[in-house]
């Protein structure tokens, strides 16, 4: 049977260690899916850069647009809004599956994407864009889409998770903490998106959406982040028998739906204060399924092409056996509590 073709865009962290995968895992995808997955090229900004020496030199290319065309699965691992929105657009109209880990991107403009992806019947899925290698978009999105999901609240941040433990632990300020997350291989490329909480905001926005099957994007999310956090603070904050955590929590009330992000003080005894390094944790409480515990590696090449693969693995079987992943749900137009509110509320 002819192999289905994969078109990798972005080779940076994540998209290196999902072209190993790709490339080392050859034979056992290929049992998995029924034919082989070939790698057809990864699109980059600057081919001469010095990479990984697994990724083979000759499969990189600057012409995104001519990667795409006649691609079965598009992965998009690049980040940013633009040219990462027009290029999955063009995959989908060419008729491709695709993959996204770039929760930005989705949570700007997401129903964009999803419309066009159920307009023209192929698979968009994103596991990859809400902490790293942990389920919970599948979750959120299928498992619990006949269940009435009241809260989703957790920790979404890696880098930030991981500053705060540094500054905690480490002896080190926010600055060196940030520094060492870039290091790792955690933080966006501008890390003011985690610092700030403006990725930690996509993700909540991503999750309402799927939790409440509305419209949630990130400019509606209360947002703030922990650029004012100072060491004497996480210190002082031990003293008192607590730890500073990124919250993200997202609620539905009576009045509407309530998303926001900002640090809080957790108790040392509740299980988020004992999320350490870039692990991620997130509850999710639903009236069926009770109270619900999500937890892993939030950030980081490995665990995000985990997900990123994942993904490509369910595409992979539909383009084989026919069927297709998710459609998003018919979304209904739930009240909107606006982000000023939200925080004068919870306060
Ligand atoms: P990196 O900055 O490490 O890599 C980005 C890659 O995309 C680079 O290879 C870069 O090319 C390429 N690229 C960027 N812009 C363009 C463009 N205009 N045309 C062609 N290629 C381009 O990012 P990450 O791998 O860390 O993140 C990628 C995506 O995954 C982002 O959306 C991020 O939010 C998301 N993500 C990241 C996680 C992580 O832990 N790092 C976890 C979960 C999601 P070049 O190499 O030439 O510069
Ligand atoms: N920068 C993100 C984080 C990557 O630190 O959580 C994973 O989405």
């Amino acid at each position: 049977a002819r192999g289905l073709r994969v078109a990798l865009l972005g080779c940076g962290v994540v998209g290196t260690e999902v072209a190993r995968v790709l490339l080392e895992q050859r034979e056992d995808l290929a049992a998995r899916v029924g034919v082989p997955l070939e790698l057809a090229g990864i699109a980059v900004r600057d081919v001469e850069q010095p990479r990984d020496p697994v990724v083979p030199r000759e499969l990189l290319t600057r012409d995104a647009a001519g990667l795409v065309d006649g691609a079965d699965i598009v992965v998009e691992v690049m980040g940013g809004l633009e040219p990462a929105r027009g290029l999955l657009l063009r995959a989908i109209e060419g008729g491709a599956a695709v993959v996204t880990a770039n929760k930005a991107l989705l949570a700007a403009d997401g129903p964009t994407l999803y419309k066009a992806a159920d307009t023209a019947g192929v698979d968009i899925y994103y596991e990859a864009a809400v902490a790293g290698a942990i389920p919970i978009v599948r979750p959120v999105r299928e498992s619990l889409a006949g269940d009435h999901v009241r809260r989703v609240l957790g920790i979404v941040n890696g880098t930030t998770n991981y500053v705060l433990d540094q500054m905690a632990t480490g002896g080190l300020d926010l600055a060196e903490a940030v520094a060492q997350a870039q290091e790792l291989g955690y933080a966006e490329a501008d890390p003011t998106a985690d610092v700030d909480g403006y990725d930690a905001a996509a993700k909540a926005a991503i999750l309402a959406s799927l939790a409440f099957h509305t419209r949630v994007s990130a400019d509606d999310v209360a947002r703030e982040g922990i650029r004012g956090i100072t060491s004497d603070d996480v210190a002082w904050a031990a003293r008192t028998g607590h730890a500073v955590k990124l919250l993200a929590i997202a609620e539905q009330t009576g009045e509407g739906v309530a998303v926001r992000v900002h640090p809080a003080l957790v108790p040392a005894d509740h299980p988020l204060a004992g999320v350490k390094g870039a692990f991620n944790a997130i509850f999710v409480e639903a009236d069926g399924a009770g109270p619900l515990m999500f937890y892993g590696q939030g950030a980081g090449g490995r665990p995000t092409a985990s997900a990123v693969m994942g993904d490509v693995v369910s595409a992979a079987r539909h383009r084989v056996l026919g069927g297709k992943g998710p459609q998003e749900s018919t979304y209904a137009a739930r009240p909107l509590l606006p982000p000023d509110a939200a925080v004068t509320r919870y306060q």
